[in-house]
């Protein structure tokens, strides 16, 4: 089953509460990102638990192994199900990761599932040029890379990483029995595709075994969310 994540990039409590109050039960997670996170803090993570809701925490964390393991226990601690770090921060940040969601969850007052590590491999807005110029890497293939990246996440233990649609079918055949595939860069045929440069839509993305699915623009943005979140369910069917 294909579950479905909105992204809740607005900069505040209000905003999000208004947000999630529109879209309901209509999505299975909602992801509290960089720019909600800073601005409101685990306050928003904390209400939304209060609200039943299942939360993906995407901080994308990237530092030395000990604090990486602190933040991710803190973040499961909040009762996150679903915590980004980078997979080229490697296996030993990314094993501290699962280690530290494991004691945070099961630290957590909230009920619930042990917080899942997800390995962010490329940027869906980045393409071969852009890897090769920030990580000074020559004739990169972003396939090859992906999967060399998931091939880090797996040994680390982490539940799964974060990849374009494009990537998903090649990841999927070397690593799906072990990870989960979350997919960003989501968009309705014909929207825009914004700053992403790698997009898909729900139904090929799912077709190219995603696991989950990051709706942010094509519903947060859309004229009305709940028919932009509907035309997205339709798809999964
Ligand atoms: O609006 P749009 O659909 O482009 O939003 C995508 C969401 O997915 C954003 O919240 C972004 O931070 C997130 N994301 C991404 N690429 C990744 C991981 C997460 O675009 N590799």
């Amino acid at each position: 089953m294909v579950e479905a994540i909105v992204a809740l990039d607005v900069a505040t409590m209000a905003d999000a509460q208004a947000l999630v109050r529109r879209l309901g039960g209509a999505c299975d997670f909602y992801k509290v990102g960089l720019e909600l996170f800073a601005a409101e803090g685990p306050e928003v993570v904390r209400w939304l638990r209060g609200e039943g809701k299942r939360v993906f925490v995407d901080l994308k964390l990237h530092d030395i192994p000990n604090t990486v393991r602190g933040a991710a226990r803190s973040v499961a601690r909040l009762g996150a199900s679903l915590l980004t770090v980078h997979a080229s921060g490697g296996t030993d940040m990314m094993a501290a990761a699962v280690a530290g969601a494991a004691e945070g969850s099961a630290e957590s007052s909230a009920e619930g599932e042990t917080c899942g590590i997800l390995g962010v491999t490329v940027l869906t807005s980045m393409d071969a040029g852009g890897v090769e110029q920030a990580w000074g890497r020559e004739q990169v293939v972003v396939q090859g890379e992906v999967e060399r990246l998931a091939g880090l996440a797996a040994d680390a233990g982490a539940a799964g990483i974060v990849c374009s649609g494009h990537e998903a079918a090649g990841v999927r055949a070397r690593y799906g029995g072990r990870l989960g595939l979350l997919v960003p860069g989501i968009r309705l045929a014909g929207g825009a595709t914004h700053d992403q440069r790698r997009v898909m839509t729900p139904s090929a993305a799912a077709a190219a075994g995603a696991r989950w699915l990051i709706l942010g623009r094509a519903v947060t943005g859309a004229a009305d969310p709940v028919a932009a979140m509907a035309a997205v369910r339709a798809e999964l069917i």
